[in-house]
């Protein structure tokens, strides 16, 4: 059966004086999953947030927890963020040796959260190779990460592409694919097309003037884009 596209607003571009307003917003709106951009000035060079908002937000909504780590040493944060209320866990692959990634996507499976790898721009997709028959979803950028607001890298589509391919040849069906930096009505049914299930959505959501709108309309345009594709 056909599945929507998924929506993850990222808070990141949320109004943090105003955040459980605007989580109560994207909820009502419809959103499948929460997205919490935790930055540490290292791995990227801009600093957001961390383990005490999660366990502040966490309780507080019936959302996915979206957590994705732009970190140096997730291996030693993963258990905090799981404990803080996590349900998906998104490391980057860069910051990892292929057998720190294994053992990332293990720890989080352990403890009964969903797993996800990223990948930055530049990074191969094949960079996924260790854990792609393991992973609950991967996380293709679409722009360099660090900072909201960004515009779309065109060409990202291919890459999405390539991961769905190189999860099928894994044998990993269920795989998810999420695609994150400058989505909107626009670029969102270029990655929809060609295989992205999951879109994250920061400005488009929470800088519009009717975030629930937003939501759909990126959803619609998405939906009617994989649609399309499928039958094609
Ligand atoms: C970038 C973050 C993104 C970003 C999305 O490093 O991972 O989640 O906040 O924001 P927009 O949708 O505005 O590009
Ligand atoms: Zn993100």
């Amino acid at each position: 059966m056909y599945q929507p596209v998924k929506i993850a607003p990222s808070i990141l571009s949320a109004d943090f004086m105003r955040l459980a307003a605007d989580i109560a917003v994207i909820e009502e709106g419809g959103a499948n999953f929460v997205h919490i951009d935790v930055m540490d000035g290292h791995f990227v060079p801009n600093l957001t947030m961390g383990v005490p908002l999660l366990k502040q937000l966490a309780p507080a909504t019936d959302l996915v927890c979206d957590v994705h780590l732009m970190i140096d040493n997730p291996l030693t944060q993963i258990p905090w963020f799981i404990e803080a209320g996590a349900d998906l866990v998104n490391v980057h692959v860069e910051a990892l040796t292929d057998e720190e990634l294994r053992r990332a996507v293990a720890m989080i499976h352990e403890a009964g959260c969903l797993a996800a790898a990223a990948l930055k721009p530049k990074t191969p997709v094949a960079a996924l190779a260790p854990v792609i028959a393991d992973l609950d979803m991967a996380l293709v950028m679409s722009v360099e990460p660090g900072f909201s607001g960004q515009s779309y890298i065109a060409g990202t589509e291919a890459r999405v592409a390539e991961a769905a391919a190189m999860a099928r040849a894994a044998g990993n069906e269920a795989m998810l694919i999420q695609v994150d930096g400058g989505i909107g009505p626009v670029t969102a049914p270029l990655v929809a097309a060609a295989g992205a299930d999951v879109l994250v959505c920061g400005n488009a959501v929470f800088k519009a003037e009717d975030p629930a709108a937003a939501i759909a309309e990126v959803r619609a345009a998405a939906d009617k884009a994989r649609l399309a594709a499928l039958a094609a």
